[in-house]
């Protein structure tokens, strides 16, 4: 559109994963429960999804409920799960109209069963999409996932599939939620925490970090379209120098 910050569509991060933090105080600001910044959160993602299939990004993760805000009370958890179903009902036919497949990743075995199963359904019915991933982090801890993925090695080592000699870090990746992903290049949190928050401690590696004081639920097009041009405004460098990088 128009007024849009310029990207270079021949640059583009080929995965982005965002922390969507800030509804709280987002609804708090406005004399509001929690929740209805909850809902007001559903729609930022819609439009989020919306531009990244428009731009063409390849995968987009969201981190949409973590491990440890299972402690919250449990009626803004049962809130969440609500809209959460919600959400992949009202949008299976515009992410099969869009070519979108659905993944997740997290310890999805703790949700309830409503959610889970629609979330299951989901992803079998979008499984032969190819145009974009969109992988939702539910129930996910970083370390969660690790040590889960451990503990298959640990397995397979008892086994004798595996030595322990010869553990790579491929033997890691492939057993991490997000097997056969491409690595975060750019990751985004909204709401102003500069934090991780147990996000993707492993594959957000070498990703590019951008905070913003933006809460999620105001977190739109133009705001994205920002991040991702300052992304491109980055040198990423790798461990190398910068007069590497630029030799090429
Ligand atoms: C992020 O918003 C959504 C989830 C963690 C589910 P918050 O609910 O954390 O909002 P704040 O940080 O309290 O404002
Ligand atoms: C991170 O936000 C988790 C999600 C956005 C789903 P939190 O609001 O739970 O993070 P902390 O607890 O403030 O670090
Ligand atoms: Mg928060």
């Amino acid at each position: 559109m128009v007024n849009d910050p310029v990207i270079d569509a021949g640059r583009l991060p080929r995965h982005i994963a965002i922390i969507m933090d800030g509804n709280g105080r987002w609804a708090q600001g406005r004399n509001q429960p929690r929740l209805f910044g909850h809902k007001a959160g559903a729609g930022s993602v819609r439009e989020i999804v919306e531009v990244c299939r428009e731009i063409g990004i390849e995968v987009l993760t969201l981190y949409a409920f973590s491990s440890e805000n299972w402690n919250r009370p449990e009626q803004e958890v049962s809130g969440l799960m609500s809209i959460l179903k919600n959400y992949l009902i009202s949008e299976l036919n515009r992410m099969l109209d869009n070519g979108i497949r659905l993944r997740c990743i997290g310890d999805i075995a703790r949700l309830p069963d409503e959610p889970r199963l629609t979330l299951l359904d989901s992803m079998e019915s979008t499984a032969g999409n190819t145009d974009m991933t969109l992988n939702l982090a539910l129930s996910y801890g970083g370390r969660d996932e690790m040590t889960r993925a451990i503990r298959q090695i640990g397995e397979d080592c008892k086994s004798g599939k595996l030595d322990p000699q010869d553990i790579t870090e491929e033997d890691i990746t492939t057993r991490l939620d997000t097997a056969g992903l491409p690595d975060p290049d750019l990751l985004i949190r909204t709401g102003g925490e500069a934090r991780l928050s147990n996000f993707l401690l492993w594959q957000a590696s070498y990703a590019e970090i951008y905070f913003t004081e933006t809460m999620w639920p105001d977190f739109r097009r133009t705001q994205f379209l920002k991040a991702i041009s300052e992304f491109q405004q980055r040198e990423r460098r790798f461990g190398k120098t910068s007069a590497q990088v630029t030799a090429g």
